[in-house]
């Protein structure tokens, strides 16, 4: 299957059975290599929480592709009223769909959505992803801190590609995400959540440095905006 990366935490997964695309922020993202209009094909938009640099372009794609959003029911009630088609889940949960199975996990990280005219509106619980396709589980953490329990993920599935966000302020800095990628024991772990705005700006050569010095048993691969990764 090929990753995409498309800046700042918007992956774009082909696999035999399908084409998903998570997280797809890419009107208002400095760093995005593609427009939503490029997108005519989409089976699945992985939206895990209600923020802005998240939910992104999901409503607009999911209206142009047809393909349903999947994220947790409160977020799912939101897009549905929006006029996008949802396939609501909820944390714990997992659900077969024809281009891979999809499975949410915990995240510690809010997930408010901005209406139009600026309230704020309740979005549940936000939430990261493990998916598999092509027999492989990929983990895209979400927006989240460090927790304990990523151990537990990392027991239970062996997970290829691990997505994790290391630009600090509103998720976890470098040194957590060694951490995490100590608990979670992926084979590949590709960094995101960072450079996209002077906030969250983090040295990446830093984060591989440490990985590979704390982590050995997986590979750091930084993603360039237009990346694609074969996994
Ligand atoms: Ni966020
Ligand atoms: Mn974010």
């Amino acid at each position: 299957m090929r990753l995409h990366f498309h800046g700042h935490a918007c992956f774009e997964i082909e696999g035999d059975e399908g084409r998903i695309l998570i997280d797809p922020f890419l009107s208002g993202n400095p760093c995005a290599t593609v427009k939503p209009e490029d997108f005519t094909h989409l089976d699945g938009i992985l939206v895990t929480h209600g923020h802005d640099d998240h939910l992104g372009d999901a409503i607009e794609l999911s209206k142009q592709t047809g393909a349903p959003i999947i994220c947790v029911f409160e977020l799912a009630h939101y897009c549905k009223s929006q006029g996008a088609k949802t396939h609501a889940m909820h944390i714990g949960g997992k659900h077969q769909f024809p281009f891979g199975l999809v499975k949410l996990t915990q995240a510690l990280h809010g997930s408010g959505i901005i209406s139009p005219d600026g309230e704020m509106i309740y979005g549940g619980l936000a939430c990261g992803f493990l998916i598999q396709m092509e027999g492989k589980w990929l983990y895209y953490a979400g927006d989240t801190g460090l927790f304990g329990d990523m151990e537990l993920i990392g027991r239970r599935y062996p997970i290829e590609v691990a997505m994790l966000p290391i630009g600090d302020n509103f998720v976890m800095g470098v040194e957590e995400a060694v951490h995490a990628s100590q608990l979670l024991r992926p084979k590949v772990v590709i960094p995101m959540h960072y450079n996209t705005f002077p906030v969250i700006a983090q040295d990446v050569g830093e984060f591989l440095h440490l990985l590979q010095r704390r982590v050995p048993e997986s590979q750091g691969k930084a993603l360039k905006p237009g990346d694609l990764y074969e996994v």
